[in-house]
């Protein structure tokens, strides 16, 4: 099973944007976590991040015919893009949404996810292992 894993706006920063909210670790390092956790699961994955929304639109299309589902951190694009939530909706495979930070508990503009709607779940709040209980249930999901 082939797995890809898109991070969204911003998520290059990590581990020196607000540490607070999301830690300390890189993006390089929860790429290597997801590459370790996805060997564990017998996944083949790849990780792309893009800070642009047509990008990540584009993105989504392409895995239709290339990957078995898809792990998705669309960044502050969950809380209003309607442009990735059909791109999620218009491909057949599986699409799991993460957030590293507990959307529920932050911002009222936070609180939403339009794009949440058009996935199979939601793993938010868990860091790093969100991304792996996400691997973990499109194993499942595609198995
Ligand atoms: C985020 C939460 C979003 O609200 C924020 O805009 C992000 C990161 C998260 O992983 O917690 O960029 O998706």
């Amino acid at each position: 099973m082939r797995v890809l894993v898109l991070h969204g706006p911003n998520l290059n920063l990590l581990g020196e944007r607000e540490p607070e909210v999301y830690g300390t670790q890189t993006l390089a390092e929860l790429d290597a976590a997801i590459a370790a956790g996805a060997k564990e699961l017998g996944i083949e994955v790849r990780c792309e991040q893009h800070n642009a929304e047509g990008a990540i639109v584009a993105a989504l299309h392409a895995a239709r015919t290339a990957y078995g589902g898809v792990v998705i951190n669309p960044g502050a694009y969950a809380h209003y893009s309607y442009a990735i939530a059909d791109a999620i909706a218009a491909i057949a495979i599986p699409v799991v949404e993460v957030h590293l930070s507990n959307i529920a508990a932050r911002e009222p503009f936070r609180r939403n996810s339009v794009t949440a709607a058009a996935c199979r779940g939601v793993v938010s709040g868990l860091g790093f292992t969100g991304y792996l209980l996400a691997l973990r249930a499109l194993a499942g999901m595609v198995a």
